[in-house]
């Protein structure tokens, strides 16, 4: 196999949407336009400086059959479950949780004078893996490598493999790669990345341009979602703006999805027991 560049296969652009007790927040993946891209459910980017877009935050809620990553920059997002865990995700913190067969939890942003900066992403869990234990890895900022190039760009690895450095987060079945990529000015970027997997890029400051098919580069300013087609690198390259953009890469499940709120499952029937588990009380069992 001769290598292949990565090219732009759909531009996503956000989606503003009201979640939870009445967080504004926007949304890419997890739309109408875009319902899912395998493994990918839903990415959300809760960023805002107003107390009234985030304050309400995400009261006790359930799930199942998924994994979400919460990815803080600026701010602080306090959690608890009814499995007795509570903790706080803060500025280069992240949270990857698993909630296998079920979880119930709350997420609460704070009201700071910095606002809030962060992104939600659920990954599907494979069918053998939807009932599984449930599982948090957090993550401290300072838990996470940070390479930089001599050229002056910067990758936290969060997840996933860039030259030597490996992620903290491990064991997810969606072998997933989840960087925080910054690039200067007048810098041409290239990454090696695996073949077969689905992957995106999501602009969230500055611009830069991503390769396209007809061998020009397309100028993609934040805020904006990339899909890149299949390949075994990427390639960016900014002009006057230096940009920063997630990189987040998975194996696709390919397996029939059930979805309904905050459960994903593979069939309709499992969707009803899950309810029915609410409804009487067995939904946590653990
Ligand atoms: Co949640």
């Amino acid at each position: 196999m001769s290598a292949l560049a990565r090219m732009v296969q759909q531009v996503i652009e956000p989606q503003s949407v009201l979640e939870g007790a009445g967080v504004r927040l926007n949304r890419s993946i997890g739309t109408q336009r875009l319902d899912y891209l395998d493994p990918f459910l839903l990415f959300d980017d809760f960023t805002s400086k107003h107390r009234l877009d985030y304050e309400a935050g995400f009261p006790l809620h359930p799930h199942r059959g998924i994994e979400t990553v919460t990815y803080v920059l600026e701010g602080e997002v306090q959690h608890k479950d009814t499995l007795g865990n509570a903790g706080s995700i803060g500025a280069g913190d992240v949270q990857w949780m698993t909630a296998g067969r079920g979880i119930m939890h709350e997420e609460m942003p704070q009201v700071r004078p910095e606002g809030i900066t962060g992104f939600q992403l659920w990954v599907n869990l494979p069918a053998r893996l939807k009932m599984t234990r449930p599982r948090y890895q957090d993550i401290r900022s300072d838990q996470i490598p940070e390479i930089t190039q001599k050229d002056g760009a910067r990758i936290r690895v969060i997840a996933g493999t860039v030259g030597a450095i490996k992620g903290p987060v491990t064991g997810i079945a969606a072998d997933p790669t989840y960087l925080d990529v910054f690039i200067p000015p007048h810098t041409s970027f290239t990454l090696a990345v695996e073949r077969g997997q689905t992957l995106f890029a999501y602009v969230f400051a500055g611009s830069a341009r991503f390769r396209q098919a007809d061998r020009s580069q397309r100028l993609i300013s934040h805020p904006h979602l990339v899909i890149l087609g299949d390949g075994d690198s990427v390639s960016v390259k900014t002009e006057f703006h230096s940009v920063r953009f997630l990189l987040v890469a998975g194996k696709p499940l390919g397996e029939p999805i059930a979805r309904y709120g905050p459960f994903v499952m593979n069939t309709k029937k499992e969707i009803e027991e899950t309810l029915l588990e609410l409804r009487d009380g067995t939904f946590v069992t653990t």
